[in-house]
C-alpha cells in the first residue's frame, strides 16, 4: 500500500503507539483521521482529530459518516485503541472488565464494518487490529486483557479468511512491552520496553508491503 495515496483512519490516536503512527503516516502524504477522547492539538495538516468514544456506537457512526461524507472510501484502518486491566480474577470489578472488552473488542468490529462496504466496493483496503503477545500466551493477572487480546487474535484471523478473496488485508500485530502511557494505572512496571517509534515504524513497514502481499501478523518483543 502507498502510504501517501492513503485515507488512514487510526483509533486511540492521542498518545502512544496510536498517535506516532498518525504522525509518521501523515508526514509520508496520508490523509489521516485520529479518533480518541481526549482534545489533541492541531499539529499536522494532513491530521483531523475526531473527538469519539470508541464504546459508543453512536458516536463511533458519527466518526466515519464525517470521514465518508469526505472520501469515497477508507483505504487504511488501524484499530489500536485499547487500554490494560490486570489483577485477580476476583478483584477484577465487573464495570471494568465490560469496558475492557467495549474498547479493546467490540470497538475494532465497529469500526471495521464501517470501512468494509467501501472496501469491498474497491476490492482494496487494508485493516490492522493491535493485539499484544499477551493475545498469544496468557499469564496470571493477565486474564482480563489476555482474553479481550485472544478475542481480538480470533476476530482478525476470522476476518482475514473472509476478506482475502475481496483484496482486502487483514493484519494482526502483538508487540511486547512499549514505552507508552498504557502502564500509567496498571501498577506494572516492565523491565525492558520498545520504543513506541520503533513499534510504529515496523507497523508502518508492514503496511507498505505491496497489496498483494498478506502479512498476516507480526509479532514484536523488546530484547
Ligand atoms: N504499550 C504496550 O506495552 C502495549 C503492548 C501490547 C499492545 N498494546 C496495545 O497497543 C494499543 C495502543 O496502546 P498504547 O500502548 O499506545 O497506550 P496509550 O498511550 O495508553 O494509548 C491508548 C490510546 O487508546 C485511546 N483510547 C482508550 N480508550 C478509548 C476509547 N474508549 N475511545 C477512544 N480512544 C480510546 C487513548 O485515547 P483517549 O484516552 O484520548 O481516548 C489513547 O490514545 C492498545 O490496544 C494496547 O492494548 C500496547
Amino acid at each position: 500500500m502507498i502510504i501517501k495515496e492513503c485515507i488512514a483512519v487510526v483509533t486511540g490516536a492521542s498518545s502512544g503507539i496510536g498517535l506516532e503512527l498518525c504522525r509518521l503516516m501523515a508526514a509520508e502524504g496520508a490523509e489521516v483521521y485520529g479518533l480518541c477522547r481526549r482534545p489533541v492539538p492541531h499539529d499536522h495538516p494532513r491530521i483531523s482529530w475526531l473527538q469519539t468514544d470508541v464504546t459508543d456506537r453512536l458516536a463511533v457512526d458519527r466518526a466515519f459518516d464525517t470521514v465518508l461524507k469526505r472520501h469515497r472510501a477508507v483505504d487504511l484502518l488501524v484499530n489500536n485503541a485499547g487500554f490494560g486491566l490486570f489483577g485477580s480474577v476476583e478483584t477484577l470489578d465487573p464495570d471494568e472488565w465490560q469496558r475492557l472488552l467495549a474498547t479493546n473488542l467490540t470497538a475494532p468490529f465497529l469500526c471495521t464494518r464501517r470501512v468494509v462496504p467501501g472496501m469491498k466496493e474497491r476490492k482494496r483496503g487494508t485493516i490492522v487490529n493491535i493485539s499484544s503477545i499477551a493475545g498469544k500466551r496468557g499469564f496470571a493477572n493477565g486474564s482480563a486483557y489476555c482474553a479481550s487480546k485472544f478475542a481480538l487474535n480470533g476476530f482478525s484471523e476470522s476476518l482475514r479468511e473472509e476478506l482475502r478473496g475481496e483484496g482486502i488485508r487483514v493484519c494482526s500485530i502483538n508487540p511486547g512491552s512499549t514505552a507508552t502511557e498504557f502502564f500509567q494505572h496498571t501498577g506494572i512496571e516492565p523491565k525492558k520496553l520498545m520504543r513506541t517509534e520503533d513499534v510504529a515504524r515496523a507497523i508502518l513497514s508492514l503496511i507498505e508491503l505491496p497489496d498483494d502481499i498478506l502479512p498476516d501478523q507480526l509479532v514484536l518483543r523488546p530484547l
